[in-house]
């Protein structure tokens, strides 16, 4: 097969992978949970170019037309692709189209998805058929911890645990907890920011433990992934709303507190922080979170999900209201190119 191309989607935390035992590899300091989205999708397609031939990156436009990639982009995806061909033993060039569906100005990373999408195109394009712990394995190579849980669907730990001694906790490959149908719950997300954050995730992450919470949150966290993972596993919205809430909270309270700190929230993100409390106090289970942005992710059932769209729109600062919710992971999907 000469071209191979691949729809991986986004994921949002609801235990943080937050600060690095090893950055370059993206050995996280603490396990994380997330649920994988349906709607936000990153599609990949990849083409086996002639050994030695180097790498292009290309962005895929909805016409089928295709434009450079900014530097900083292709470098980054080579950096993956030179990963990927030493671990799988290929010296294949490859040319990579790339493009999200979802809206490129919202400010969402698109990093989970593209880097999931692009190692599973690439396995594809030489033809092996890895399992998806490996799969996982392979998205990490790219620097992003996020990309390692976006190869399953459903409900996602990562890393799976270690074996308690130091030197392979943190390496193993993410493990699904749940599948998509397990639990329907529903991702309203209010666009704050369009743009990219000043900030990189890989910045965070290195500046985490100098913030003096950073070990507090840690000592919290065994008794909050048990929440977590038991609420999961029982659908039990409110037994998993406010450890998602704390979670969320915590992690930009390390990012404010690191030094030199990092502000992430603007106010739009208090205003939908509070409609969110709004909505609580009359009756609608629905709990904020967010990553390494402004934007706030509302997680509630699919009944209240009208409700809480209609709710986060009417709030100043919110630019845009996208519905999302849990889906089934990567698939296969038509040439980009
Ligand atoms: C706050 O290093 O995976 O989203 O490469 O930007 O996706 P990107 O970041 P990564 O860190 C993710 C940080 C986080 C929390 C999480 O998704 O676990």
């Amino acid at each position: 097969m000469s071209k191979a191309s691949v729809a991986a989607p986004a994921n949002i935390a609801f235990v943080k992978y937050w600060g690095a035992r090893d950055l370059e590899r993206a050995i996280p300091v603490n396990p994380s949970i997330s649920m994988t989205l349906a709607r936000c999708v990153s599609h990949s397609t990849v083409e086996a170019l002639a050994e030695g031939t180097p790498d292009e990156v290309w962005l895929a436009a909805e016409d089928g037309s295709l434009s450079p990639a900014a530097e900083s982009f292709t470098r980054r995806v080579r950096g993956h692709l030179d990963a990927l061909r030493h671990e799988l033993g290929s010296h294949a060039g490859f040319r990579v189209g790339t493009r999200n569906n979802f809206p490129a100005a919202a400010g969402l990373a698109s990093s989970a998805s593209g880097f999931a999408a692009l190692a599973i195109a690439v396995t594809k394009v030489l033809g092996l058929n890895p399992a998806p712990a490996e799969l996982s394995l392979l998205a990490r190579l790219s620097g992003s911890g996020s990309a390692a849980r976006s190869v399953f669907g459903g409900y996602v730990e990562w890393p799976t645990p270690g074996s308690g001694d130091t030197e392979s906790d943190g390496e193993g490959p993410a493990v699904p907890l749940a599948p998509a149908e397990h639990w329907h719950l529903r991702d309203v997300i209010a666009i704050v920011e369009a743009g990219a954050k000043e900030v990189s995730s890989l910045e965070g992450h290195r500046r985490a433990p100098s913030s003096p919470y950073f070990e507090k949150r840690l000592a919290q966290l065994p008794a909050r992934l048990d929440t977590v993972r038991s609420a999961i596993a029982s659908r039990d919205l409110a037994a998993l709303g406010p450890g998602l809430e704390e979670e969320a909270i915590d992690l930009h309270l390390i990012a404010m507190s690191s030094r030199p700190p990092v502000f992430y929230w603007n106010p739009g993100t208090t205003a939908v922080l509070a409609a969110v409390r709004d909505l609580r106090h009359e009756g609608t289970a629905a709990f904020s979170t967010m990553d390494a942005g402004a934007n706030v992710h509302v997680i509630c059932e699919a009944a209240d999900e009208p409700r809480v769209a209609e709710a986060l729109a009417r709030v100043p600062g919110v630019l845009s209201v996208l519905r999302d919710g849990v889906g089934s992971g990567p698939a296969t999907a038509p040439d980009l190119f």
